[in-house]
């Protein structure tokens, strides 16, 4: 049986960590998030990750030769998995290109993009106030989904980090960079039926709910 390949797209702090996780364990999926794949290199200061860290924290795109080589790695270490769920990747119509290629190399195609849709107005707030686990890279916000103990992961237990991209200057950044790259995929996705919108300005056991009945 052919793996399952769904794409999760949304602005930045759209909730797509939030939820991804929760997908990929309930439908036996995969998780490639490149977001996270890059902090980790950046955590263990190697050589990618040294590169990558000056891109991120200004908001810019990480050249897309580093991405590739994180993809494809790890396509190639779970072919023959149920499915794949690719958050942060593609980022626009390139790297796109760049998917389909490395997709039709091992006889896969793109099932279903999840686009998650919210207003700029409701992102700065949920950035500014988010908190990560470093350990398990479980995301919570100080307001709408606060740690059990004061700063604390809830399933580590050791204290929650602010990611460095989350300055309300560098959050512009994202956003402008969200709406005129990465946006456009989305557009393309539709017209080849592929688009699954989901309003993510719910809570995000209603967001999961729907994803979850879509696939
Ligand atoms: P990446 O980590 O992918 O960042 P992003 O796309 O900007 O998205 P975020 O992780 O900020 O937001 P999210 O949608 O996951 O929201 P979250 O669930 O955390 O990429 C970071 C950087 O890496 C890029 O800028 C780039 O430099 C580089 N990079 C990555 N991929 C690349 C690629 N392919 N090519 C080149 N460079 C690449 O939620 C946000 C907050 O809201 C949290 O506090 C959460 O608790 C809260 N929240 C979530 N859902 C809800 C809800 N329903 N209601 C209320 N609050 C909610």
């Amino acid at each position: 049986m052919k793996s399952k390949i769904y794409i999760l797209i949304g602005p930045p702090g759209a909730g797509k960590g939030t939820q991804a996780k929760n997908i990929a364990n309930t439908k036996d999926f995969v998780l490639i998030s490149t977001g996270d794949l890059l902090r980790e290199n950046v955590e263990k200061k190697t050589e990618l990750g040294q590169i990558a860290k000056s891109y991120m924290d200004k908001g810019e795109f990480v050249p897309i030769d580093l991405v590739a080589k994180i993809i494809k790695a790890n396509i190639q270490q779970n072919l023959g998995k149920n499915g794949f769920l690719f958050d942060g990747f593609p980022r626009d119509l390139s790297q796109n290109v760049l998917l389909d290629g490395m997709l039709k190399e091992f006889d896969l195609e793109v099932d279903k993009v999840i686009y998650i849709d919210v207003k700029d107005e409701a992102i700065l707030e949920r950035l500014t106030n988010r908190r990560v686990c470093p350990k398990c890279k479980k995301v919570y916000h100080m307001k709408f989904n606060k740690p059990k103990n004061d700063e604390l992961c809830d399933d580590c237990g050791v204290p929650l980090i602010t990611r460095d991209d989350d300055k309300p200057e560098v959050i512009k950044n994202r956003l402008a960079t969200y709406h005129k790259s990465t946006h456009p995929l989305v557009e393309h996705f539709e017209k080849l039926g592929k688009v699954i919108r989901i309003n993510g300005e719910r809570t995000p056991k209603e967001v999961e709910n729907e994803i979850i009945s879509h696939i």
